[in-house]
């Protein structure tokens, strides 16, 4: 259809809508938070599952029968309601994360170490028909963010610190998604706009304090390719620019994305990210709508919201141009999508489909793994190890798969197989997916496989002992000790020294603040996991050699662990295939991950590429191999 087409069906659409149909179009709400009948009562454009909420028992055939219940509503038509078939979003960041046994990619931090577009287009382009198995549509990725304080709790999803990597994805990924919005594709979103990356102290949702050059040479470039590449959907971001919040920011959202850069689809609001414009809910609304939002992510009021924009149109806040805007951008994505077209979600072709999960998935999750490993340190090339050495395997982060895959991972927060069965862990705190006491949750990752899985098989002599205290030199040749942080997302894993930094972006930031217990109070790793440097030592203290292998979501300081060590390997959050760790120990394959971030030495650095003076412990681009074992 060609776009004059595709323009004259959203005037037919608009021009038989009334207002009320129109403001439902631009609202989005949780799954838990409306039916079936009431998206057809109240006209809702858009449902979403938040991070953690599955329908059942969250498999595949659960997901679409809630997709067919959805859409069979939205599609029904009478004298009230016209037939404009919903769009249901996900967060499928690492693969289709939410729901049990998909294949989960390695987070964006270990991407950007590959540096390879075609790879992360292949990921993108299984991950489209994971999503596509549970009749889903929308994917709220890829994030565009461009870390540049690793205290964020966000950083893993950042590809890097460095614009151009993130520019060299962003098209690739967005193409991988959308391909040709056929049979094959669902619709991006890249998130999130503008600044994310750059706030004061690492913050989450905090104040990006730079001038308007800084902003456009760091954190606006990514977003171009993405858009020629035809991105759908762009999500606002909850940061400030200078104190003024992205959500409320008509020149940011309206002047700069919408008419600068030509962005033709329509701009979601981030989670309830309006609320937090200023205290006034029914103010929010207005300057939401007039700053550029089109689609409101409304996790449970929804009503209110609608009512609210009711009154803002009739009262003249809210002029009716605005909202056929809003509502036409709207129009346009899922007729230039096809949704029209669409069958009920069960009917489409990719919907419970057997390659969910499957084999040729798992084998690109298995080499971005691979690929995106980085090699830090390799002393008399302890590695590659030999397959037949005795070999000794530790560290708490060496048989969870949910500490390999991290945060946004079945739960919100990400998932631990370890994790006390006694204990009274959050999990059973969780009751919506965004609960304020959300926390890591129990369970386990169905399918994959452990790093320590993926050693024995290659090894099948290795013995694992996850403290280490079994080692012994007559009976170990070699440890290898699989450390790092636990799982964590959003604010929840910021790092703040105390409550100041808080207190001061509160003078900074006009409106609210969202404030979330961080994750720890350091980036030093053996303040925030002193028993990592424990493991190490009971392998080292029996004079036995340690490979060390760092699962994080950021680089973190690992001055005592790295010098405990003969070998260290930067894994990032490498997802469900840990074998792909096995490949690399074992020589099977080399590394090829050069860091798409500078490692700091010390606490307090913040070194960046570019950066006068530059002093980093290991440089941007650094990474060993085998076959060339310096720096290249
Ligand atoms: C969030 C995030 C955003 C995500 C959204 C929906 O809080 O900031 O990245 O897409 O909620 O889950």
């Amino acid at each position: 259809m060609s776009e004059k087409e595709i323009y004259q069906r959203v005037e037919e659409w608009l021009s038989r809508m009334t207002l009320e149909q129109k403001i439902g179009q631009m609202i989005q709400t949780e799954r838990m938070s409306i039916t079936p009948e009431e998206v057809k009562v109240f006209h809702i454009g858009s449902v979403l599952s938040g991070g953690g909420s599955s329908p059942g028992e969250n498999k595949p055939a659960d997901w679409v029968k809630m997709n067919d219940a959805f859409w069979a509503a939205s599609v029904e038509e009478d004298e009230k309601h016209l037939p404009i078939p919903i769009l249901y979003g996900v967060d499928a960041i690492h693969g289709h994360n939410n729901v049990l046994g998909a294949t989960i990619f390695p987070h964006n931090i270990g991407l950007g170490c590959a540096n390879d577009p075609e790879l992360v287009k292949k990921i993108a382009q299984s991950t489209a028909r994971e999503i596509l198995a549970t009749g889903v549509e929308w994917t709220f990725a890829p994030t565009l963010a461009v870390a540049r304080n690793n205290q964020w709790g966000r950083t893993y999803e950042s590809y890097s610190e460095d614009p151009e990597i993130v520019k060299s994805y962003a098209g690739a990924f967005v193409e991988g998604l959308q391909g040709d919005l056929k049979t094959d594709s669902v619709i991006a979103c890249v998130k999130h706009w503008v600044g994310d990356g750059g706030t004061t102290y690492g913050i989450d949702q905090g104040d990006t304090d730079i001038s308007e050059a800084e902003l456009r040479k760091i954190h606006i470039p990514p977003y171009i390719p993405a858009i020629q590449a035809g991105t759908l959907t762009v999500m606002a971001s909850f940061n400030s620019w200078k104190g003024d919040k992205l959500h409320g920011h008509k020149y940011l959202l309206t002047d700069v994305l919408k008419e600068e850069l030509g962005f033709k689809g329509f701009i979601i609001s981030d989670w309830d990210g309006c609320d937090y414009l200023n205290a006034d809910f029914h103010q929010t609304v207005a300057q939401g709508v007039n700053a550029g939002i089109d689609l409101f992510m409304v996790s449970e009021k929804w009503k209110p919201f609608g009512e609210s924009l009711n009154q803002h149109v009739n009262s003249g806040n809210v002029k009716p141009e605005r909202i056929d805007d809003a509502v036409r951008r709207i129009l346009y994505v899922k007729i230039k999508y096809g949704l029209f077209e669409k069958p009920r979600p069960s009917a489409r072709y990719w919907s419970n489909h057997e390659s969910f999960g499957g084999s040729a998935h798992r084998e690109v999750a298995r080499e971005a793994v691979r690929k995106s490993l980085v090699l830090l340190k390799n002393e008399n090339d302890l590695l590659p190890l030999k397959r037949d050495a005795r070999i000794i395997v530790a560290g708490k982060n060496a048989n969870d798969r949910g500490h390999q895959c991290g945060g946004f991972t079945v739960a919100w927060q990400g998932v631990s197989d370890s994790m006390d069965e006694e204990s009274d862990e959050p999990a059973s705190k969780i009751t919506t997916a965004y609960g304020a006491d959300a926390g890591v949750q129990r369970g386990k990752i169905i399918g994959g496989t452990s790093i320590w899985e993926g050693i024995k098989a290659m090894s099948p002599k290795a013995e694992l002992n996850i403290n280490g205290n079994m080692a012994d030199r007559s009976r170990h040749d070699v440890g290898i000790v699989v450390i790092g942080e636990t799982p964590y997302a959003e604010g929840m894993g910021d790092i703040r020294q105390g409550d100041e930094t808080i207190a001061e972006m509160a003078t900074k930031i006009k409106g609210l603040m969202k404030v979330l217990h961080p994750y720890g109070h350091s980036l030093v790793l053996n303040e925030l996991h002193p028993e990592d440097l424990e493991a190490i030592k009971n392998i080292t203290n029996q004079r036995i050699p340690a490979v060390v292998v760092l699962l994080s979501g950021r680089t973190l300081i690992i001055e005592k662990e790295l010098e405990e060590s003969t070998a260290f390997v930067a894994a990032w959050l490498p997802g469900s295939e840990g074998q792909g760790v096995a490949d690399l120990l074992f020589g099977v394959y080399d590394f090829k991950g050069k860091l798409s971030f500078s490692w700091q030495k010390k606490a307090g650095e913040n070194f960046r590429k570019g950066d006068e003076p530059y002093n980093p412990l290991f440089a941007f681009g650094y990474g060993l191999s085998y076959s060339n074992n310096t720096e290249n």
